[in-house]
């Protein structure tokens, strides 16, 4: 159970796709959580996966019938008890008869006595996904206030690619809990937006085989990824090294090495992006020389490494944005990474490099002693160039992106 859960009621809903596999990641999920889940598969669902491994993994009965168990009433008990239903894989036949509202089975049933977050993960053949019946049932879903997850796009069953494969357990898992954390966290305010994020750490080679690289895990620009997607925005991701982190689904990714290439991929994409979230850990300084073959031990000590600075991605947007170069309404957001020293505190530091970068909204966070690099969970401030400052409250890198999207539809608000 991580810091931020108690036991919680889940149920998580299986439909009668090849993706109900998968299902068994996103129930492992929940129970490794320490939560309470019952599974309610539907009766196709069973095709694909049997009754026993669903009962197995979950500890609970998992009948798709609403006249087994008649006594307790689960038809109405299951779905008013939940604090969460995640839908995985959510097929075209499942959400139909959910956005009209069936009950036809003890998940629809549930479906409609639940008034908890619902989180559908669909997974289904592209020319499914994109049927104007489908779009249809999915914003029905939508205006019913359920979240209906992007689906990622990637190799589907048999041989065709697209848009509908089930996004990861993991990335279900973590959408789920942030609902648990949040339930109101993925507003679908941002739809259409165009959001570029950096993420993960620059490395500076010294030779072919060293570099000169940070702690940066990428979680914090991933997640700030994860959850735009889900609220609706179009996101590209700019990532530099990172560990732990799943590719989020329905994000378009632009692989970097060094700060010299991620400040090129910014610049060339800035100007067509509404909101730039710098959450890299850019490298301040770069080896002047970058050795042609590897440096060689030869008994005497090597040359000292001569830095040089490299560019300030972010003051460099905001100087483009005053020249003219992106528009006016682009909201830039950067991340101050501070240890405090005898100068001033974390805070201190955070508020000099908002003036100082010039951006709209800057996150602050406390640094050393394994906070922030590489954890799950983080907290600080929320600066915004209008002098209003937010806690952050310790929570998951996942509601800490919620939160700083909140400020930037703020900001995008405020400027129409
Ligand atoms: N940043 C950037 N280009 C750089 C260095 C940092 O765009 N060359 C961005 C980061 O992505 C982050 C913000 O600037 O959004 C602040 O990064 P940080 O490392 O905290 O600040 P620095 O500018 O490097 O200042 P200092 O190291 O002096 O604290």
């Amino acid at each position: 159970m991580n810091a931020t859960s108690t036991r919680r009621r889940v149920v998580v809903g299986v439909g009668g796709g090849i993706a109900a596999y998968k299902a068994c990641g996103v129930i492992r999920h929940f129970t490794e959580s320490g939560h309470d889940v019952r599974v309610i598969p539907t009766r196709a669902a069973l095709n694909f996966v049997g009754q026993a491994t669903f009962e197995a993994l979950s500890g609970n009965p998992a009948t798709p019938e609403v006249f087994d168990d008649v006594p307790d009433v689960p038809h109405v008990r299951v779905g008013q008890g939940a604090d969460l239903v995640v839908i995985a894989p959510a097929t075209a036949d499942l959400m139909a008869r959910a956005a009209t509202g069936r009950a036809d089975d003890l998940l629809t049933a549930t479906l409609l006595t639940a008034r908890c977050p619902v989180l559908f993960a669909p997974a289904m053949h592209t020319e499914m996904w994109e049927h104007p019946a489908t779009r249809a049932n999915v914003a029905t879903l939508r205006a019913h206030g359920s979240i209906v997850m992007t689906p990622a796009s990637g190799r589907l069953t048999g041989t065709d690619t697209g848009p509908g494969r089930l996004p990861e357990p993991d990335e279900i898992g973590l959408l789920g809990d942030l609902l648990l954390e949040r339930p109101d966290a993925l507003p679908r305010d941002l739809e259409g937006v165009r959001i570029l994020i950096t993420a993960g750490g620059t490395r500076e080679p010294l030779d072919p085989v060293r570099y000169l690289g940070n702690r940066s895990s990428g979680k914090q620009g991933f997640a700030l990824a994860r959850a735009a997607v889900q609220r609706g925005a179009s996101v590209t991701l700019i990532a530099g090294s990172v560990s732990g982190v799943s590719v989020p689904a329905g994000v378009e990714i632009a692989p970097v090495v060094t700060a010299a290439e991620m400040e090129q991929e910014v610049t060339r994409r800035a100007a067509v992006a509404d909101v730039v979230i710098m959450a890299a850990a850019v490298a301040d300084f770069r080896p002047v020389v970058r050795a042609e073959s590897k440096i060689k031990k030869n008994g005497a000590d090597p040359d000292p490494i001569v830095l040089t600075t490299n560019p300030d991605i972010l003051h460099g947007l905001v100087t483009a944005r005053a020249a003219g170069d992106l528009t006016d309404e682009t909201v830039i957001v950067g991340f101050a990474a501070e240890t405090g020293d005898a100068d001033g505190g974390v805070l201190d530091h955070g508020r000099i490099k908002l003036v100082r970068k010039g951006c709209d909204l800057l996150v602050v966070n406390a640094v050393g002693d394994g906070r922030a690099f590489g954890t799950d969970d983080n907290t600080g401030w929320l600066l915004t160039a209008t002098g209003t400052e937010t806690a952050l409250p310790m929570g998951s890198k996942t509601l800490m992106a919620s939160r700083i999207l909140d400020a930037v539809s703020e900001v995008r608000r405020d400027r129409r």
